[in-house]
């Protein structure tokens, strides 16, 4: 494999930091499960668009390819390789109301959090025989989920086009052939071994083998993220009694992408902002002040509809739960303080 040819307009984290010298240094190694360096950066190389652009294969992938991942992670975390990361899913530290109580500005909330099974490979090079395994392992330990976490596994394999895009429309299920994922080696075997499971209501969910081998979610309208948060965490503790989750005192839980290490969460509100996102500038200000993310409301990659977007923590790795969640609520608190200004001022309450 030679040195990729990166574009000079190319911005990925993986173009700025796999210099000549760190390309030669890691270009022959290969982890204990044959995960190599071009496998490492195949998405960010047919994918010039991508931010970061590069994914794992295994835990050791973290270790064996340092020098290019660690100063991405760096870069995306604010986390440094001498730094450790910390748990905290004590529902009790989270002491937090509604932002939102009139329901004047927030759609809807989700809280997910990425998992991997301990001593497999990731999704990027797992055979079709492991993914099978897997996906009967997280099935099985589902099965133990009662109450309001109890519902049904349904395996994506037989499931018609049109449920399929119903659930994808509606926010419940994840999109089909993602490019990066695709190049990363991720969308292998598909729809084989890939799943939903959801309780009645859909406010609890399992997506898995997508981009990572389980995604616990917890979402429902309005923005009682505390309510949200504390299912997500029964979730997680009751599913720990039967998989053990790869994790590493470092980084934290292992994913294949370095954006979702450490917490692997995510915690979003689907929040109408249709006057502070007439003046981008500002919206991106706060939104960099409290570490958030901008997606539009399909999710990554998509665009914005009506003024309503997908805001989120940046920051998973090296804060803890609690703190990651604390991000996106201080951060909403923010922005709703501003588009409370604009409607005020614009004369429109
Ligand atoms: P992930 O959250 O797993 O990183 P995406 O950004 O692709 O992946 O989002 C997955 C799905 O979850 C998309 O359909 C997205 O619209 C939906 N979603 C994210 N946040 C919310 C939210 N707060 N309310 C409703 N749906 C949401
Ligand atoms: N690989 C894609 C990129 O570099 C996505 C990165 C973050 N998102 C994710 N779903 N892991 O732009």
């Amino acid at each position: 494999m030679n040195y990729p040819n990166f574009p000079k307009d190319c911005r990925s984290l993986l173009c700025k930091y796999l210099t000549k010298e760190v390309f030669e240094l890691l270009k022959d190694k290969k982890t204990a499960n044959s995960f190599t360096l071009e496998q490492a950066i195949k998405s960010g190389v047919e994918n010039i668009d991508s931010g970061i652009g590069v994914y794992a294969g295994d835990k050791e992938s973290y270790s064996l390819f340092a020098p290019l991942f660690d100063p991405i992670i760096k870069e995306y975390h604010g986390f440094n390789r001498e730094d450790s990361h910390k748990s905290n899913l004590n529902i009790d530290d989270l002491n937090i109301s509604n932002p939102d109580p009139k329901g004047e500005f927030i759609l809807s909330t989700r809280i997910r959090v990425g998992r991997n099974i301990d001593n497999m490979p990731l999704g990027t090079i797992i055979s079709k025989e492991q993914r099978k395994e897997v996906e009967r392992d997280v099935v099985k330990a589902l099965k133990n989920l009662d109450k309001d976490l109890k519902g049904d596994y349904y395996p994506l394999l037989g499931m018609s086009k049109e449920t399929q895009n119903r659930l994808i429309k509606e926010h419940f299920l994840f999109k089909e052939g993602d490019r990066f994922l695709e190049s990363a080696g991720l969308n292998c075997d598909f729809p084989d071994g890939r799943g939903i499971y959801h309780n009645k209501d859909k406010t609890f969910l399992v997506w898995v083998n997508e981009e990572d081998q389980l995604r616990i979610i917890s979402m429902q309208k309005g923005g009682d993220i505390k309510e949200i948060f504390s299912r997500l965490v029964k979730a997680i503790k009751s599913m720990e009694k039967s998989l053990k989750f790869s994790y590493s005192n470092h980084l934290g839980y292992i994913t294949s992408c370095p954006t979702n290490l450490g917490t692997a969460m995510r915690a979003s509100v689907h929040i109408a902002l249709p006057n502070l996102s007439k003046d981008m500038k500002k919206f991106k200000e706060i939104t960099d002040k409290y570490h958030l993310q901008i997606r539009g409301v399909h999710g990554e990659h998509s665009q914005s509809e009506g003024g309503v977007y997908d805001i989120s923590n940046r920051r998973r790795l090296g804060v803890t739960e609690v703190e990651a969640v604390l991000d996106m609520y201080n951060g909403v608190l923010a922005l709703i303080g501003v588009e409370r200004g604009f409607y005020n001022i614009k004369g429109k309450k």
